[in-house]
């Protein structure tokens, strides 16, 4: 029999649409299911440090209505490791090092036997490492990127592609009316199926991501192509992580408090540049950045967040602690912690959705 009274739920790393729904769905669970309280842990690992004041009791009133809210009620946060943690002590004194103890200690005094860790690389590394100090963990797995291992498909991705596409399709008829080239920059750190994604279903002209270094020639020579076949303009998709052949990734800042300290971003300016020169169109490059991230989750991210959030809180009861919850098909599994971390899923340069892509002439300026 599980001895689960409490169990902890929070929201870690960059945002994403589909957050409200998992807190709903394991909240509803919990509570309906299997008669637990649920405790929200706000501002995530952070929360788990200041302990009490960031400690919610979550009801069913409290997640009536959420499910199509973008964002976290939770909040979250992505810079704290509690691993490598930046605190002040008792004497005032800025210091860092591993306050992983006191996570432990705050999960113990608020009687929370186990913890649902919705995030990313970066939280569910530290949910790993939480897993391994005896806390009993669960992992649900979140980001727009899409480029977690282990598991098919994360939440939030279904809802960044449709509102890229739905950019896309507006920028092209602007492209067209100024017979221009239009440059869209996507999200998606060092993987490419937001760019992918987005430039399928948004009928571009190039993607450009980063499993696939392109050659800045080889866009303009397949622009100009389309130009002499009468196509007056073209929609270029560049990933944020692309790099040419010969270049490098553009960074867009440093953040020295972060432990993924790198942000991305620039590329599509470069490229627009780039290609004015040599297409002899004008050029505009539009950065979809934060606007990829917020707002209301597609019905199908609303229903692959709540499979998750129900499947979390069954794998909790089960005693199947340790594990991440993912999408295998279209069934719902679970794959350990230990396996998940670390080990990044790109896009496959030679798969079906590229080869699909070059079939219908979108160059990736190979
Ligand atoms: O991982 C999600 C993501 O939106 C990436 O696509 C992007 O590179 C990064 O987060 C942006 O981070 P921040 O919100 O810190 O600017």
């Amino acid at each position: 029999m599980s001895k689960i009274k409490r169990i902890g739920v929070m929201t870690g790393g960059g945002d994403c649409p589909g957050l409200n729904a998992v807190i709903r769905a394991v909240t509803k669970t919990a509570i309906l299911k299997y008669g637990l309280e649920v405790v929200g842990i706000k501002h995530g690992y952070k929360g788990l440090y200041e302990g009490e004041k960031a400690f919610v009791p979550l009801t069913l009133h409290d997640v009536t209505g959420i499910i199509f809210k973008g964002g976290t009620i939770l909040y979250s946060s992505n810079k704290d490791n509690l691993f490598d943690y930046t605190y002040i002590d008792k004497d005032g004194k800025q210091k860092r090092g591993d306050v992983s103890d006191v996570g432990v200690e705050n999960l113990k005094k608020a009687g929370i036997d186990a913890l649902i860790v919705i995030g990313g690389d970066g939280t569910l590394t530290s949910g790993r490492d939480f897993s391994r100090k005896g806390v009993k963990v669960i992992g649900v797995p979140k980001t727009i990127d899409n480029d977690l291992a282990s598991t098919d498909t994360t939440f939030g991705y279904d809802t960044a592609v449709s509102i890229a596409t739905e950019a896309i399709d507006r920028l092209r008829t602007t492209a067209e009316s100024h017979s221009r080239i239009i440059v869209v920059e996507a999200m998606g750190r060092y993987a490419g199926w937001l760019a992918l994604g987005a430039g399928i279903a948004g009928g571009a002209d190039a993607i450009l991501i980063p499993e696939i270094p392109y050659d800045i020639e080889v866009v303009a020579k397949a622009l100009k192509h389309n130009r002499a076949r009468g196509k007056n303009f073209a929609i270029v998709v560049v990933a944020e992580g692309a790099k040419s052949k010969d270049g490098d990734i553009v960074v867009s800042k440093v953040l020295e408090n972060s432990p993924d300290p790198i942000r991305l971003g620039g590329v599509g300016e470069l490229v627009a540049g780039q290609l004015e020169g040599l297409v002899g169109l004008e050029a505009r490059a539009t950065i979809l950045g934060h606007v990829q991230r917020g707002g209301t989750p597609t019905a199908n991210d609303r229903i692959l967040s709540t499979r998750y959030g129900v499947a979390a809180v069954e794998l909790l009861m089960q005693g199947k602690f340790g594990n991440m919850v993912a999408l295998r098909g279209n069934e719902i599994s679970y794959d350990s912690l230990e396996n998940v971390i670390g080990e990044l899923k790109n896009v496959n340069p030679n798969g079906e959705l590229v080869n699909m892509a070059r079939s219908i002439d979108i160059c990736f300026g190979e």
